[in-house]
C-alpha cells in the first residue's frame, strides 16, 4: 500500500482559511479563497524583502518617537536612542485607502519586526491614561509587557462639541480609549441617523473595523468637549489582534459550553470572545453594586458568586438577604442592561472567582440573539425574591 505524505503547513494553511471563512461569513467562498491566499503569498514575499517598514504619519501636533523594535536588541532605551526619528504633526492618522487586508492574526507572527511608535508622556499624562486604561476590557488580558507597549503607542486626542470622531462606512485608522467627555453613537437604519447609545465618560470604541477589515460600523460624535487616546491600526494588531488569536484558543471551548450562547452561530461566539476581558475577584469582593448604572455583564468562568438584595427591613435597619448563586458558565448582571434600570442586587464573589465580562456596547451588539432565553430567565428572578423575602421587600 502507497502512503502519501502530507507537505508541512498544509494542515495550518487550511485551518487558516477555515477560521477566516467562519470569521467573516464571504458570500463566495472561491473568490474568498483567492484573496486569502494571495494575501499570505503578498505576505511572505514582503517578508522576505523587507525586514523594516515605516509608520504612517501620525497625528499633527504629536511628537513621537519610531523606535526600531529588533528582537536582537535586548535594551528598549538603547534602541530608542538609536533608532528615535522625530516629528510633528497634527491630524489622525488616517488610512487613505479602503483596506483589503483580512483578518489574520498568524500572519501577525513577523510583526515584532516592524517598527514601534513610542508617543513621549508626562508622567501626568501617563497617569491619566493609566487610569483611563484601568477598565478597557481590550486591555484585560494583556501581559503586562503588551500592556506598556500599549501605552506607549497611544496618543492624545483633543477635540471638541460636534467633533465627529468617526464616521460610519469610513476605514478604520485608530482605536480610541476615553479619558473624558460624552460620545454619540449613531447607525444607519433604513436610511436614517439613530443615535444608538452613548458612551459617558468612559470606556473605548473604534476595535470592530481594526479587528475585522471592515468600514466603520457607527458615527461617533462627541458632545462636548473631551479628550481621548488614539491607539494606531498597526500597532492595535501587533498587540491586541494578536493577542485576541491567544484569547480565541484560550476561550473559545469555555465559551461553547456557556448555556446561554448555543443558541448563536459559532462565528457570533468568536465575536464575543474577541471582545471579552477577563478579570479575577478576591473572596468577598464586590462586582456589582445595588443601585448603581449598569455598564458590562459577567459570565462566571471558575469560582462563584452570590446575589444579595438590600430590603428595608420592618424595623428599619436594611438588611442583605442572598438571593441565588451563580457558578460556571452561568451568566448575571443582564438585568439593569435589558431594562436600562439601576442594578437590582449586588454581587459579591465566593472564594477566588474569575468572570468573562462584556461591556453593555458589545452585549447590545452581539447578545440580541439571546435576548428572548434572558428575558425568559428574568421573569423567575421576581418569583425567587418574593419566595425569599416575602413581603418585606421594597
Ligand atoms: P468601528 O466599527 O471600528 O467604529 C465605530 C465604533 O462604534 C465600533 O467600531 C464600535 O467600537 C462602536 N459601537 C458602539 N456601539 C455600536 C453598535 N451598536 N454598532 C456598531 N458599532 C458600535
Amino acid at each position: 500500500m502507497s502512503s502519501v505524505e502530507i507537505p508541512a503547513g498544509l494542515k495550518e494553511l487550511l485551518q487558516g482559511y477555515t477560521v477566516e471563512v467562519l470569521r467573516r461569513e464571504p458570500p463566495d467562498l472561491v473568490e474568498f479563497a483567492v484573496q486569502h491566499f494571495t494575501r499570505i503569498l503578498e505576505g511572505q514575499k514582503k517578508n522576505r524583502g523587507a525586514k523594516k517598514r515605516s509608520t504612517r504619519p501620525a497625528r499633527k501636533g504629536v511628537t513621537f518617537d519610531t523606535v526600531s523594535n529588533k528582537p536582537s536588541k535586548v535594551d528598549d532605551d538603547e534602541e530608542e536612542e538609536e533608532d528615535t526619528i522625530k516629528s510633528t504633526t497634527s491630524k489622525y492618522n488616517r488610512r487613505v485607502s479602503v483596506c483589503a487586508e483580512a483578518y489574520n492574526p498568524d500572519d501577525d507572527e513577523d510583526d515584532d519586526a516592524e517598527l514601534r511608535i513610542v508617543y513621549p508622556k508626562t508622567d501626568v499624562q501617563r497617569r491619566r491614561l493609566q487610569d483611563a486604561c484601568r477598565d478597557i476590557l481590550l486591555f484585560k488580558t494583556l501581559e503586562q509587557e503588551q500592556f506598556s507597549e500599549v501605552l506607549d503607542g497611544m496618543f492624545e486626542v483633543l477635540v471638541k462639541p460636534q467633533e465627529h470622531i468617526i464616521d460610519q462606512g469610513a476605514d478604520g485608522d485608530n482605536f480610541y480609549v476615553i479619558e473624558k467627555g460624552v460620545y454619540d453613537i449613531l447607525v444607519q437604519k433604513g436610511g436614517v441617523s439613530v443615535c444608538v447609545g452613548k458612551y459617558d465618560n468612559k470606556g473605548s470604541f473604534g476595535e470592530l473595523a481594526l479587528m475585522y477589515n471592515t468600514p466603520r460600523a457607527a458615527t461617533i460624535i462627541a458632545t462636548q468637549e473631551g479628550a481621548l487616546w488614539g491607539l494606531d491600526r498597526a500597532t492595535f494588531h501587533r498587540l491586541i489582534v494578536r493577542n485576541n488569536a491567544k484569547k480565541r484558543r484560550t476561550y473559545e471551548a469555555f465559551i461553547e459550553c456557556v448555556p446561554l450562547l448555543k443558541s448563536l452561530e459559532l462565528s457570533e461566539r468568536m465575536k464575543i470572545v474577541d471582545v471579552v476581558g477577563a478579570r479575577v475577584f478576591k473572596d468577598g469582593e464586590r462586582l456589582i453594586t445595588q443601585g448603581e448604572e449598569a455598564d458590562c455583564f459577567y459570565v462566571v468562568e471558575s469560582g462563584e458568586v452570590k446575589i444579595m438584595i438590600t430590603s428595608q427591613a420592618k424595623a428599619g435597619q436594611q438588611d442583605e438577604v442572598e438571593v441565588a448563586r451563580c457558578s460556571r458558565g452561568q451568566y448575571f448582571g443582564e438585568l439593569a442592561l435589558v431594562t436600562n434600570k439601576p442594578r437590582a442586587a449586588s454581587v459579591y464573589a465566593v472564594g477566588e472567582t474569575k468572570c468573562l465580562v462584556i461591556d453593555i456596547q458589545a452585549f447590545e451588539r452581539l447578545l440580541g440573539p439571546c435576548m428572548d432565553i434572558m428575558k425568559r430567565n428574568i421573569s423567575q428572578y421576581e418569583e425567587q425574591r418574593v419566595a425569599l423575602m416575602g413581603s418585606s421587600v421594597d
